[in-house]
């Protein structure tokens, strides 16, 4: 299912201009919503994240946040998807001729749903990087090439993705946000300029009746090194745990990590 600049369209057929700032600049912002049981999963939390990454970016959209709210669930209605996801993206606009200069264009604005793998527990593994990407983390911007050099390197050293830092402060990965578990604490970076305010951290944070305590603060690397479990979340990824991060092996049966994945996979299921 498809949407592309105010209507439903053939996906096969739909077509973007090569002069639009999102192919020439990757100049836009985007949103990846997770559905279960044909329902969007914190549709409002996410829609004030797109809200945030269009102000920092000043990319106009022609919807206001309650239109978007009505376009997505008649997408989703429309698309008789159960379980799967919800790609929003929205880009300055179609521009003349490549320039750099920002002239007052309209955005193009588009919406998918499309079927999704259900989260797997199969452990990740990961390589230390530098944190090298802007420093406006917390924008949801579709200018992923850093991320995608990053995810390059780590495959390339023979692991899955790049555990990342900013001169031994962890930030986080690629396309998720990292918890660490110290016995019956369970740690993850503040939501800074650094690092995206993933809704599957702000879930997970808000989990209650767990046999741990879930804080925000500052993790150093070497910390997170001796940690009892480290996981990931993300939307696409729910709770996944990690298996070693460089030569850091982490125990196989982590049963934090599990808790906490089976918590947030029933608040999925009865909050939509
Ligand atoms: N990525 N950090 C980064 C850099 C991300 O790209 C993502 C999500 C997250 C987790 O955010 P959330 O829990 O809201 O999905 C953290 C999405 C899924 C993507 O780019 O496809």
């Amino acid at each position: 299912m498809l949407w592309l600049n105010g209507q439903f369209c053939d996906p096969e057929t739909a077509s973007v201009s090569v002069f639009d700032r999102g192919f020439m600049f990757g100049d836009g912002v985007y949103e990846v919503i997770p559905v279960r049981a044909g329902q969007p999963f914190r549709l409002e939390a996410h829609l004030v994240r797109l809200a945030a990454s269009l102000e920092a970016t000043r990319i106009r959209s022609t919807l206001a946040q309650d239109a978007w709210h009505a376009l997505i669930m008649d997408a989703l209605a429309r698309s008789g998807e159960i379980y799967g996801q919800i790609y929003v993206q929205i880009t300055r606009g179609v521009a003349e001729h490549r320039s750099h200069d920002v002239e007052e264009m309209t955005p193009t604005e588009l919406v998918m749903v499309q079927p999704s793998t259900p989260h797997t527990l199969e452990p990740l593994t990961l390589t230390v990087c530098e944190d090298y990407r802007w420093l406006r983390g917390d924008i949801k911007s579709t200018s992923l090439i850093a991320a995608t050099l990053l995810r390059v390197q780590a495959r390339e050293r023979g692991t899955m993705d790049a555990l990342m830092h900013r001169g031994g402060i962890v930030t986080e990965c690629t396309s998720s946000n990292v918890f660490a578990v110290f016995g019956d604490t369970v740690v993850t970076p503040p939501a800074n300029q650094h690092i995206l305010h993933g809704i599957t951290r702000s879930t997970v944070l808000g989990l209650r009746d767990l046999t741990v305590t879930l804080t925000e603060r500052t993790l150093t690397l070497a910390e997170l090194m001796s940690a009892d479990e480290v996981f990931v979340t993300s939307s696409n990824q729910g709770v996944r745990p990690v298996a070693s991060i460089d030569d850091r092996v982490f125990r196989t049966t982590a049963p934090r990590t599990l808790e906490i994945s089976a918590a947030l996979e029933g608040q999925m299921t009865a909050q939509t």
